[in-house]
């Protein structure tokens, strides 16, 4: 449809269809049975608003969407169509590393692979939004959301929030096999304070314009066609109704003219943030804030004729958000074609096929991360007598939180079905050891999970875990997080793998030196013990439908891990929050000296750091070179350095450069990433690797909030991960 012809329907909608437009209806409304989260969602939704609501969120059944289209296009006076939204946050029926692992990937193309293949088997499906990618910067690892993030880092954030949005927005929301994203959550809801779900965040408007606000602007350059509103307060205020934010900042400063939605029932968090509990006056904040729609519970619709009738908001202001819904509805071709390309039997060839589980596959090695590598333990030879140990070798549930469709999990292999098939019989030594979790688990206070209640059978496990491990030249044990230990509404104050696993680890360490830990996990963990005593850490995340496959293949050396650490991983949960690229502030110039910053039962970097991760091979970086000693706007810096493969494998290598402001008006952070590369390097090869820089790339928010450069010694690095010390200087002038 033309935009005159959008206006001139907006025109002619009543008062109530465009109210409607404005509210959403939850699935289950459709008697569809899903997983929703939030306020519960057996809402009496009168006829008439049902009749006249612009979406649905949670049904993802091609017929049933097609069905419920017809119904509602029948009824609705002017015939507008529905969107249907889910979230599809890694992977719809096939399930991909979750996000944090795909970030780790540091491969941006990599990201625009798995959510294209995501938006492939959603557009089949009749989906038309996906609540995704969430971006929020996440450098607490007590909060289990981080799952969902790219990690600590504002600028690979940024590169990967883009990459998500054009991986499942391709060249146009009109070509099949598209959806549109909805990024998420605006704004910075990964501050929480103490990692504590739902709290509130407290930071200065400098450090969210610096930090916490790049990685939505980047999604929202990518013209993503929707933002999701977060629960956090900022300051004390509800993000979800904050005008600073959602008008003056994207709508008048960044110029998004896409729809804006509400977290699920977060008109409600702001009643619980004692806001006020009465809808119109939710909702006068909401729309005044320039909220489009308001996700399930109904509170536009019950708040905004009020408003209207009290003149207290207007008429157009009902209409400028109607418009935007309108727009994206005609940018996904619904008026057109309002059934898009929902198609069953394309959805059952789509799902799941070859296509897909090869992208999943091959996802998996370019997301884990070998944290440790002693005595070259890995990659494991057929020959040598390997126990396999772990609740995690039988496990099928390999997917994390905010899984894709659970009901395909009895498909996909466990470890042990994989290595049976793969392994000469009776070479292989495999007990789980211990069940996941063990009554004690604090975490079972909260959630009722399968847990061991049986002392003896406890104890009988990890016997038998021992003997096999006394028979074995080397141990493999799998352990990690509850794979329901990750997403919303698990935060925790423990970050140590459970209880019962440990016991197992330590018990398993006392009769073979040869450990290999394979680590589920949705956050950094605690595994400062584990570290001491185990020679290799794989760290898999939770690599999904096709992790078992990928993890042996990795395991025995088909494939060999390349992923980095967009998270550090802490020696003690004491230190959270944090990341690399502290702020400087020692008390001495001296940091030799006593009064430095840190603490006197901890160091002060992170056990594992941001970047950091091992492979089937090694690199030897040569000398830093920066073709100019000084660089003023309008020209380019080249930093290049050559690299060399000094390995027998052939590799990737994950080149990061980081810049340090030594002085600047204010406080810079000690680094910073601005570029990174994943560069294929053949054994013996050396490669030569180069960054174009500008002076934009040091731009930052001063003390006025103003966004400036300021000349000065600028350091760069270019290394391994963020703990190199390698740098070159030049002058910004
Ligand atoms: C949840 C989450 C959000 C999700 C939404 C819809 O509460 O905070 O990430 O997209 O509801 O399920």
């Amino acid at each position: 449809m033309r935009e005159n012809e959008l206006i001139k329907l907006l025109g002619e909608m009543s008062l109530s269809e465009k109210i409607g437009e404005l509210n959403q209806i939850p699935g289950e409304y459709y008697k569809e049975t899903l997983n929703t989260t939030g306020e519960n969602a057996t809402l009496d939704f009168p006829q008439e608003l049902v009749n006249a609501v612009g979406s649905a969120i949670n049904v993802s059944d091609p017929d049933l969407i097609i069905k419920i289209q017809k119904e509602h296009i029948k009824n609705h006076p002017h015939h507008i169509p529905m969107l249907f939204m889910l979230d599809i946050i890694h992977g719809l029926d096939t399930t991909f590393p979750i996000p944090l692992a795909q970030a780790c990937s540091f491969d941006p193309e990599l990201v625009k692979e798995l959510s294209a293949a995501a938006a492939k088997e959603a557009c089949a499906t009749g989906i038309h939004v996906t609540f995704s990618p969430m971006v929020d910067l996440s450098r607490d690892a007590r909060w289990g959301r981080v799952m969902e993030s790219s990690g600590e880092d504002t600028y690979l954030n940024s590169v990967m929030a883009k990459a998500a949005v054009e991986g499942y927005q391709g060249d146009g929301l009109e070509n099949e096999g598209t959806i549109s994203s909805c990024v998420k959550h605006f704004a910075a809801y990964g501050a929480v304070e103490a990692g504590r779900e739902y709290a509130g965040v407290d930071i200065s408007e400098r450090f969210l314009r610096e930090y916490y606000l790049p990685s939505y602007k980047a999604a929202c350059d990518a013209k993503s066609g929707m933002i999701m509103t977060s629960f956090n307060t900022i300051g004390g205020v509800p993000s979800t109704a904050n005008k600073h934010l959602l008008k003056d900042i994207l709508r008048d400063e960044w110029g998004y003219d896409g729809v804006t939605i509400t977290d699920y029932g977060s008109l409600t968090n702001m009643q619980s943030h004692g806001i006020s509990d009465k809808d119109d006056v939710l909702s006068e904040y909401a729309i005044n804030a320039t909220v489009d729609i308001e996700m399930c519970i109904g509170r536009y619709y019950k708040g905004l004729p009020k408003l209207i009738k009290d003149k207290k908001i207007t008429e157009k202001q009902i209409d400028d958000a109607v418009f935007r819904i309108l727009k994206l509805k005609n940018r996904l071709g619904l008026f057109e074609n309002p059934y898009r390309f929902a198609d069953a039997q394309k959805a059952k060839q789509i799902c799941r096929g070859k296509e897909m589980m090869d992208i999943a596959y091959n996802a998996v090695s370019q997301t884990s991360v070998l944290l440790k590598n002693d005595d070259n333990l890995l990659p494991l030879n057929k020959n040598e007598k390997t126990a396999f140990i772990g609740p995690f070798l039988e496990s099928k549930d390999l997917l994390g939180g905010w899984p894709g469709n659970l009901k395909y999990r009895s498909e996909d292999k466990s470890v042990r079905e994989v290595l049976e098939k793969n392994l000469p019989d009776g070479s292989l030594l495999m007990t789980v050891g211990c069940e996941m979790l063990g009554a004690e688990e604090p975490m079972l206070i909260k959630r009722k999970l399968p847990c061991e209640t049986d002392e003896k059978a406890r104890k009988d496990k990890i016997n038998k875990a021992v003997e096999i491990a006394k028979a074995a030249d080397k141990v493999v044990l799998l352990l990690g997080e509850h794979p329901r230990a990750g997403g919303e509404i698990t935060s925790k104050v423990d970050i140590k793998i459970p209880i019962i696993q440990q016991e197992l680890f330590n018990a398993v360490k006392e009769v073979n030196d040869n450990i290999i830990v394979v680590l589920f996990n949705h956050r950094p963990l605690d595994i400062t013990h584990i570290s001491k005593y185990a020679k290799s850490i794989l760290d898999v995340w939770f690599p999904g439908s096709m992790g078992a496959k990928g993890i042996v293949d990795m395991l025995f050396g088909i494939n060999a891990p390349t992923g980095r650490l967009t998270m550090s991983f802490p020696y003690s949960v004491g230190q959270e929050p944090i990341y690399y690229g502290l702020l400087p502030t020692d008390h001495s110039t001296d940091v030799s000296d006593t009064f430095v910053t840190g603490y006197i039962d901890c160091p002060l970097k992170p056990l594992y750091c941001f970047g950091e991760g091992l492979t089937y091979t090694d690199f030897m970086y040569d000398k830093i070179l920066l073709n100019s000693k000084t660089l003023a706007k309008g020209e380019k810096m080249v930093a290049s350095i050559s690299i060399t493969n000094v390995g027998k494998r052939d590799g990737y290598e994950t080149v990061q450069l980081y810049f340090r402001d030594v002085f600047a008006s204010v406080s810079r952070p000690t680094k910073q990433l601005r570029r990174f590369k994943k560069v294929f390097i053949k054994s013996g090869e050396t490669v030569k690797v180069q960054f174009e820089l500008t002076v934009d790339d040091f731009m930052f928010y001063n003390v006025d909030l103003n966004y400036v450069y300021e000349p000065g010694e600028i350091r760069v690095f270019i290394g391994h991960d963020s703990n190199t010390e390698d740098y070159e200087t030049f002058q910004l002038v």
